[in-house]
């Protein structure tokens, strides 16, 4: 009766694309949509070290009780250690208090209801373009978005000048969202000099920097990685953080996250974390244990941690050998467009300027799956996909 009339819902612009391409009969099919890894075998793997951290959790695991509303202390020190590195002055400061989330997109919500309840009036800045869950996240949580300009197509390199001319006319109290590294969808990040100017800006302006960290390790490294991150916590006295393990720890569906924030006190730090762990308790009450179990168990022991570097290393080297290879098979191909561009581009994603109707016919015709704005997930190909991607690409630019 009140169900009838409702009208479809859209499909998400990626998850959408990965119910269709799960549905889709064709043997041949590629999915390049959504963000996930996979191994030369287009598997995606459980990490050795998680396997081994699993095994070790389910032999001393005694309780399966609630966690605390900002999930598990333990894990919660790891994630501070891994953003700021273990030495930070932040730690131990009490300025810093993190709270464990059900995935980076759990923090990104948990971050907008803190951000409604407590600053009204305020608008979130997103990059143009950024991922396509951000203005929806925001939205649902009730804040105003607007969009700097941060991606200039002709040249497929970052607008600084006209990004940084947007910083400052942005009114003080405002959010600006920045992609602390492999920047989804373009894969185009600033450069440690330009992450100077944009904190030293942010400062001035006394805008609140949020930043979106889902692919430490993905572009140069977990630490190099971290330079956007900690340039601006140099610069500025509060700062909020959403970080993700579902790529580098490859822990997708167990939804493990957090939502760090930086205060000017240890006094200021708690009475934020008191409104925060009100906006979790609304959502979804404390987060699930067993990927932060394994994250904390993994880095709290060296030798598992040392090999967690490695892990993350190989996915990081095998993404950069697609990304070659994607460009030199596609000019092997005939592509008459020179995309080498994509090899200066960073992390799991390209943004390969394939137009939507390029994108529609791949899909239509060809089974491959690619989000609408061209972004390519570099990390689903593979040697044996690369051939029918390619082939494929270049009868559709003609
Ligand atoms: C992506 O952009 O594909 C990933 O962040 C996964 C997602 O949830 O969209």
């Amino acid at each position: 009766m009140m169900l009838e009339n409702l009208e479809p819902a859209a499909p998400d612009a990626i998850l959408g694309l990965t119910e269709a391409y799960k549905n889709d009969p064709n043997p041949a099919k590629i999915n390049l949509s959504v963000g996930v890894y996979k191994d030369a075998d287009g598997t995606t793997p459980v990490l050795s070290t998680v396997k081994e951290a699993e095994t070790r959790l389910h032999g001393s695991e005694v309780s399966k009780s609630y966690l605390p509303m900002t999930g598990l202390a333990e894990f919660n020190k790891t994630v501070q250690a891994l953003l700021f590195g273990p030495d930070s002055e932040l730690i131990g400061s009490g300025r810093i208090a993190t709270a464990q989330t059900p995935g980076g997109t759990g923090a990104l919500r948990v971050a907008g209801d803190f951000l409604h309840t407590m600053f009204p009036d305020a608008t979130v800045w997103l990059s143009g373009p950024t991922w396509p869950n951000h203005p929806g996240i925001f939205a649902a949580a009730g804040i105003e978005a607007q969009t700097y300009p941060y991606f200039d197509a002709t040249s497929n390199s970052l607008s600084f000048d006209a990004m940084i001319d947007r910083f400052n006319t942005i009114p003080a109290g405002d959010v600006v969202l920045l992609h602390g590294c492999c920047h989804n969808p373009t894969g185009v990040d600033p450069s440690p000099s330009q992450w100077e100017t944009i904190a030293e800006v942010i400062c001035r302006r006394q805008l609140l920097p949020l930043v979106d960290f889902a692919y430490q390790g993905f572009s140069d490294g977990l630490e190099q990685d971290a330079t956007g991150l900690r340039t601006l916590s140099r610069h500025v006295d509060e700062m909020l953080i959403c970080n993700s393990f579902s790529k580098n720890f490859s822990l997708y569906n167990e939804r493990v996250g957090a939502l760090t924030l930086i205060a000017r006190s240890a006094q200021e730090a708690e009475t934020a974390t008191g409104h925060i762990k009100l906006r979790i308790r609304t959502n979804y009450s404390n987060p699930p244990a067993h990927g932060g179990a394994i994250v904390a168990a993994v880095l709290a022991d060296e030798g598992l941690k040392a090999q967690w570097h490695l892990e993350v290393d190989s996915m990081r080297e095998r993404i950069r050998s697609m990304r070659e290879l994607f460009v030199q098979t596609l000019a092997a191909k005939g592509a008459k467009q020179d995309f080498s561009f994509m090899q200066q581009q960073r992390g799991m994603f390209s943004f390969s300027g394939l137009t939507p109707p390029q994108v529609a016919k791949l899909r239509e015709e060809y089974s491959i799956y690619i989000v609408n704005s061209g972004r390519v997930n570099v990390a689903g190909m593979t040697e044996s996909n690369m051939n029918t991607l390619c082939e494929a690409i270049v009868a559709v630019l003609d």
